[in-house]
């Protein structure tokens, strides 16, 4: 039986266009469309009116629907941004420098973390994992332990849980050890929000972490931009909202915040269903192909082939696979990876099987060579890096020069190199790999 859930921005909104006031307030729109498919969009696209709500100084609408999003996740307080999870990093990493914290990260880091230390001035001790690889690695609780032991200061630990490849990182075990150390540790769960709904809770909030993040809109149904912080101590969620009101839009997106209370609604009587099911017909996925692809563990939802073990690049293989009318999520040398969530209809992973079982590539492993993360000394500090002149030059110039800034590709928008490092020839064959040509080297 459905349980009835409040979802006060949207009952709000709808009582608002059902109204029909005169609207002599933003946005220009007045709440009529241009037409074309947008149009039922715009009456709802409202700003901060009186009896809407204000989101960085939510009481009204909002915040209960961020109460609603805090039991259904069980965390202690959940602060909604809809500047994507983006602003969330900005946010939690603002709160880490108001508590002088040391950070330790861990280097499969997305790039909006690195914006984010440019922006604040923030130095990162890198933590590598354990294989060493860019995107995705074990990181150990050892490692973990070696840099909390090490800290002369108060520290975080900052992971990225699941990453890019859908691999997972030990978080109760990491958070316990945090506990230990008084350390805080925080989660960039961007890629898994719906760990709260399995049949066992894995989200960082529910395995110990302090704060984290959770995109709404990568793995459950929410509009893009719809992301939260998770404080696991409540008292710590106003230090977020004012953290975000830093960074973020003064107009928050109210089609967003909408999805998002809509997305509750879902979670609390549909995910778990939803989850089950896309989860068991994922897995029954992998093991019909199993003959023919190699699958990467991790979260169930990121469907990795690791591409190069089966005879294909990853590339070839997504290309081959927009032919049979498939769009992939990221592809390279090695893996190809295919995104899926709780709302994925299951027709679709039939058809998915289908197309992935006619792959016409032979089946020898193309041999690959793992690139270990460089670890380069790092000259200038992020920030001075980043702020310095600088020139874009081939990457084949730039060995021996002081990296300014990486745009990595976005997927997956892990740096290769980090600026203020110093640029190696081991340096080059990575950003080789990730196929970037150029980067801004700082000018001294
Ligand atoms: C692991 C990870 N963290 C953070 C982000 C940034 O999220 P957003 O684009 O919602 O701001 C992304 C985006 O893909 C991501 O994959």
């Amino acid at each position: 039986m459905e349980r009835e859930v409040r979802t006060p921005i949207y009952d709000y909104i709808m009582r608002y266009v059902r109204n029909s006031p005169v609207r002599m307030h933003m946005p220009g729109h007045k709440g009529h469309g241009l037409g074309g498919w947008l149009a039922t969009a715009y009456p709802l696209d409202i700003t901060e009116i009186p009896g809407a709500d204000s989101l960085y100084e939510a009481d009204g609408v909002i915040a209960e629907s961020e109460r609603i999003a805090a039991g259904l996740f069980g965390s202690g307080a959940v602060v909604y941004s809809a500047g994507g999870t983006t602003l969330c990093i900005q946010a939690m990493l603002t709160c880490m420098k108001r508590e002088r914290r040391m950070i330790f990260a861990g280097r499969n880091a997305h790039r909006t973390f690195l914006n984010a230390c440019v922006l604040l001035d923030l130095q990162v001790e890198w933590l590598y994992p354990e294989d060493n690889v860019l995107l995705s690695g074990v990181m150990t609780p050892e490692t973990i332990y070696q840099a909390l032991r090490s800290a002369k200061q108060p520290a975080c630990i900052y992971l990225t849980s699941p990453d890019y490849l859908g691999g997972m990182a030990d978080i109760a075990k990491i958070a316990e050890l945090c506990k230990r150390f008084d350390a805080k540790l925080l989660v960039d769960n961007a890629h898994g929000a719906h760990l709260a709904f399995g049949p066992i809770n894995l989200h960082p909030i529910a395995l110990g972490a302090d704060l984290c993040c959770d995109s709404y809109h990568k793995f459950l149904p929410a509009l893009t931009g719809a992301a939260c912080v998770h404080c696991a101590n409540p008292e710590d969620a106003p230090a977020v909202r004012s953290a975000m009101a830093m960074f973020g839009s003064t107009s928050p997106s109210y089609l967003i915040l909408t999805s998002m209370d809509l997305c509750n609604r879902y979670m609390t009587n549909q995910v778990r269903r939803d989850l089950a099911a896309v989860a068991s017909r994922i897995q029954r996925l992998k093991q019909n192909l199993r003959q023919q692809f190699v699958f990467c563990h991790g979260d169930i939802f990121h469907i990795t082939i690791h591409a190069a073990r089966c005879g294909y690049t990853g590339t070839a293989l997504g290309a081959w696979l927009m032919t049979q009318g498939v769009q992939y999520e990221y592809a390279d040398l090695d893996h190809l990876i295919l995104l899926c969530s709780p709302a994925t209809p299951l027709a679709d992973l039939d058809r998915l099987e289908q197309v992935l079982r006619s792959a016409p590539f032979p089946n020898t492993p193309i041999p690959t060579e793992t690139i270990r993360l460089p670890k380069p000394p790092s000259l200038l500090s992020m920030r001075t890096a980043a702020f310095a002149a600088s020139e874009f030059v081939p990457i084949e110039d730039a060995v021996g020069r002081i990296c300014a800034m990486t745009q990595p590709p976005c997927p997956p928008a892990v740096p290769p190199v980090i600026c203020g490092e110093r640029i190696d020839e081991h340096t080059i064959v990575l950003l080789r790999k990730y196929e970037i040509s150029k980067i801004a080297v700082v000018t001294l």
